[in-house]
């Protein structure tokens, strides 16, 4: 096997909604041909933003012509923007309006922006139809198009309206990755290294070896890390769909780092990948002063992630000095709140996070307050 070449597959275990998630290059250009066996009707209808068009949608729809499926095209703005209910309105009846039935096949090719609208749209539209994910972002191939999150945000908060629905197949053409903005891989590789805090300690000493060379592109470290990602949310959503225990462990940092997305204003200020990987730190950070966690671990990670140019303090995004009461409200609307209660995940040590169900509000006040 060459890394030219070669792909790896592997299946999620959820009974009769149990998929495959193929990982390797040149996917998009086989795309017809894994996703034809799938299909009840020869009729895609594919769903990209603008700029992921102007790369992959030529040798996406030669491809499904080539199996010939009959398809249409709908092209999104790219950015959080279009994860709104104006643009999913628009999105529901232009994709009605191709003349849909309960066996046409949606193929979502892009970030984890598209991957989720159009998600939300296959799980409502004719109360269901099936669909494919091409994820083209490091944080998609590794986390939003695998597990079955589809939603959409409102003005109160994000992801506030959607449903788990499972794809049918997902490709993660590592390919792909070659046009994505530094930044945006960046973004991508924080939600990576958090597979190994919070489960496989031997993966992070991976990353701290690998992570140059994965984050300059190198297609073995890419493959093996998007493959190591995928394999842990498979084991996790296969044995907890719907979140109701180890599920949750995925949200490591996002507590803390939902908290700062919104005081940026969900913007390109602070990415969300960028936001969780500040938020891992400040989770190691806060379970060090309960003093659940050596401060060493936290210096560890902290390291690591500074030395890939991923932000590690509140400083680095213009931050520093914030009122805790504001990111506290921030976390106070948090998804994971329940009955006025903050649960956060935090660690035990790199490789062991667990949920804390109640956290203390006021030592957590305190350390926002003292936090740089
Ligand atoms: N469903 C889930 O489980 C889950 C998990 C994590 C995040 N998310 C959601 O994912 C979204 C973020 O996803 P994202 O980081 O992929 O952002 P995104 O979809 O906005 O993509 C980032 C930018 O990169 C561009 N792009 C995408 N692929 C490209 C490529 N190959 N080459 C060049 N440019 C490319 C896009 O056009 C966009 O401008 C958020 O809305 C977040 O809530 C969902």
């Amino acid at each position: 096997m060459t890394s030219q070449t070669a792909s790896e597959r592997l299946r999620v275990a959820l009974g009769e909604r149990a998929y495959d998630i193929v990982v390797g290059p040149l996917l998009i250009e086989g795309a017809g041909r894994e996703i034809l066996p799938l299909m009840r009707r020869r009729q895609a209808v594919v769903v990209t933003d603008e700029t992921v068009a102007g790369h992959y949608l030529a040798p996406l729809r030669d491809s499904l012509a080539e199996a010939g499926i009959m398809h249409h095209t709908i092209l999104l703005p790219p950015g959080e923007e279009t994860k709104d209910l104006d643009h999913f309105g628009r999105l529901a009846e232009d994709i009605l309006g191709c003349g849909i039935e309960r066996g046409t096949m949606l193929v979502a090719l892009g970030g984890g922006v598209v991957g989720d609208v159009a998600g939300f749209a296959a799980a409502t539209l004719l109360r269901g139809i099936d669909f494919v994910q091409i994820p083209t972002t490091l944080l998609a191939q590794v986390d939003s198009s695998v597990g079955g999150k589809t939603g959409i945000n409102t003005p109160i908060g994000k992801n506030l309206i959607g449903a788990f629905y499972q794809p049918r197949l997902v490709l993660a053409d590592t390919g792909a990755l070659a046009t994505l903005p530094r930044r945006e891989l960046l973004a991508g590789y924080a939600e990576i290294v958090k597979y190994g805090l919070i489960r496989d300690a031997e993966f992070f000493g991976w990353c701290e070896r690998q992570g140059n060379a994965l984050c300059a592109m190198e297609p073995d470290p890419i493959r093996h890390a998007v493959m190591t990602s995928c394999r842990m949310k498979a084991v996790i959503v296969a044995a907890d769909e719907r979140e109701e225990g180890d599920r949750a462990l995925l949200n490591f940092g996002h507590t803390f780092g939902h908290a700062l997305e919104t005081e940026t204003g969900f913007s390109s200020r602070l990415l969300h990948g960028e936001a969780v990987a500040l938020g891992m730190v400040l989770a190691f950070d806060f379970a060090a002063r309960l003093g659940l966690v050596a401060a060493a671990e936290g210096e560890r990670v902290r390291r690591h992630f500074a030395a890939t140019g991923l932000p590690t303090r509140l400083a680095d995004i213009g931050l520093a000095g914030i009122p805790a009461e504001r990111l506290l409200a921030h976390m106070g609307k948090d998804k994971k709140v329940r009955d006025g209660r903050i649960a956060l995940i935090l660690p035990h040590s790199i490789g062991d996070a667990f949920v804390m169900k109640d956290a203390p509000v006021e030592e957590l006040s305190d350390f926002l307050a003292r936090a740089a």
